[in-house]
């Protein structure tokens, strides 16, 4: 494993999903993990990660001093190169201008790192702080006009840093650099594969969970199936899936759900019919956040009810990813929205949680999903929020909302999949903005709700571009939202990307 130390960038995750893209298995640690801790680890290589905080400032996140006599190889990320600097002693400041995005390093060095690449390449940068010359015993290994040391290292010592962000796509070797330090430096074997997480992962789970009973809550979108599949690989009929239907999904869903896990894969799964007790729960709420933690509460509290009457359960297996955890806030990250499988468990919750997804991003499980032998129909679903359809209606639920919503959704899905572009688009849906206003049909004042059409393009979920769908398509959508859906008498479509909007509405 090579392990990245958390410092609270938003895209940490993409280190280590751009190492484990060269087949060596990665995680992000919290940066207080210490050396007796990593010890415990079949440890190839560290990576101190970026983060929004000086190195000088007070209480600024350090690391274990203890690590860097691990003997294993570091490569320091931007705050994690000024870290390194500041730990050896040399001079860290605050530059006097701002420097983000594109910029032009020139290599001077020979280091693996830099092996077979041109001298004067592309980086990406993000930092206002500078390290302003090497400590001792290292050298610099690449300039930019502005930054005296963009990239350092102590070969000796297995140290490695770079003030620019390697692991975006904008910086052209990025990938190949860390390449040479994961393979030259790090000695890193380059075999982990999803096959061999999908094997892993199993045998992790019949090692924890041995013979006693688990119950999976299936939602029937890729993450929770792919949950399911795994873990019932990993223990068969010791496994019961519970499909709560909280009257919040997507118009038949429920009966599809059901036709393929119980029908189809002949797996032990349970429909419990919860839409009135959500309704309940949920009238004359409006605040977003607010209706999650009630979802996210009143599910975990069915799944108890429900169960008890099943016999017991020890553990509660859920498709959790990365992507859930990062947004719902970690120590160092800040809370953009609680996902309803993290920020709204309650603290008496009576399971163990079984997550063997959370260190994956979407596109891995798809793989992972793949290679378990799941239907291309379910692994390539769109994503589908746990909250459902309430936090597509903006303000309050309601019963005439939630119909007005599935028709419409039903029939945007319906007619991107038509207009063939259900590939290419990440997520496509309806949202209710509470706005009704004023039209004309047939001769008559209409008084009726808007429908926001959302749809973007993305490969994990945390960042999006809307898609560029084509007018005659949007027009096709308008025409029959406003036809076939009762109470709607306008359309619009979100032109926003994320940042600095997110995918769903709440
Ligand atoms: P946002 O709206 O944060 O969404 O840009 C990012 C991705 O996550 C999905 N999403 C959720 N998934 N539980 C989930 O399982 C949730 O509470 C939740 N909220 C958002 C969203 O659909 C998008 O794919």
């Amino acid at each position: 494993i090579v392990v990245v130390l958390d410092f609270g960038g938003q895209y940490n995750q993409l280190i280590t999903r751009r190492i484990r893209e060269l087949s060596v298995y990665s995680e992000l640690m919290p940066f207080q993990t210490t050396a007796e801790e990593l010890k415990k680890l079949n440890l190839k290589g560290i990576v101190f990660s970026g983060g929004p905080n000086s190195v000088y400032a007070e209480g600024a996140p350090k690391v274990d001093p203890a690590i860097f006599d691990l003997g294993v190889p570091i490569l320091g990320i931007c705050y994690g190169m000024q870290l390194m600097a500041h730990h050896f002693d040399a001079k860290v400041e605050r530059a006097d201008v701002r420097e983000y995005g594109k910029s032009m390093i020139e290599v001077q060095s020979d280091n693996v790192m830099f092996t077979d690449q041109p001298k004067s390449q592309q980086v990406w940068m993000s930092h206002s702080d500078k390290v302003m010359g090497v400590p001792a015993g290292f050298r610099v290994d690449a300039t930019t006009t502005t930054c005296p040391v963009a990239a350092m290292s102590d070969v000796s010592r297995n140290l490695y840093a770079v003030q620019y962000h390697l692991e975006v796509n904008h910086s052209e070797h990025g990938q190949d650099q860390l390449k040479h330090f994961l393979y030259e430096v790090c000695k890193a074997s380059g075999t982990w594969t999803s096959a061999s997480f999908v094997e892993e992962a199993i045998e992790k789970i019949k090692g924890e969970v041995g013979d006693k009973k688990v119950l999976c809550a299936l939602s029937g979108g890729v993450d929770s199936s792919v949950a399911a599949v795994l873990v019932h690989r990993a223990i068969g009929d010791n496994l019961t899936c519970m499909f709560v239907d909280h009257g919040l999904l997507r118009k038949n869903e429920a009966e599809q759900v059901m036709e393929m896990f119980a029908g189809e894969f002949k797996m032990n799964v349970i429909k419990i019919d919860a839409r009135e007790r959500f309704l309940s729960r949920l009238a004359g709420v409006s605040d977003p956040e607010t209706k999650r933690k009630i979802i996210g509460e009143e599910f975990i509290r069915v799944f108890e009810e429900e169960s008890a009457k099943l016999g017991h359960f020890d553990y509660l297996a859920q498709g959790t990813l990365y992507t859930d955890i990062i947004e719902s806030g970690t120590a160092t990250a800040a809370t953009i929205k609680s996902h309803h499988n993290v920020g709204g468990l309650p603290e008496d919750m009576q399971f163990a949680l079984i997550e063997p997804l959370n260190a994956l991003f979407k596109d891995e499980v798809r793989a992972a999903g793949t290679e378990l032998g799941i239907k291309e129909e379910i692994v390539w679903r769109q994503p589908f929020p746990g909250p459902g359809l309430a936090i597509r209606i903006i303000g309050d639920v309601t019963e005439d909302k939630l119909n007005i919503l599935k028709d419409a959704d039903y029939v945007v899905r319906d007619e991107i999949r038509r207009s063939g572009l259900d590939r290419e688009i990440w997520q496509y849906f309806a949202v209710l903005p509470d706005i009704r206003s004023v039209g004309v049909m047939g001769d008559e004042r209409t008084y009726a709700y808007t429908i926001a059409i959302r749809a973007v393009t993305s490969s994990d979920g945390m960042t999006a571009d809307w898609a560029r769908i084509p007018h005659d398509a949007l027009e096709r959508l308008s025409v029959r939202l406003v036809n076939e859906v009762k109470d709607v008498n306008r359309v619009v479509y979100d032109i926003t990307s994320k940042p600095p909007a997110t995918i769903e509405w709440e």
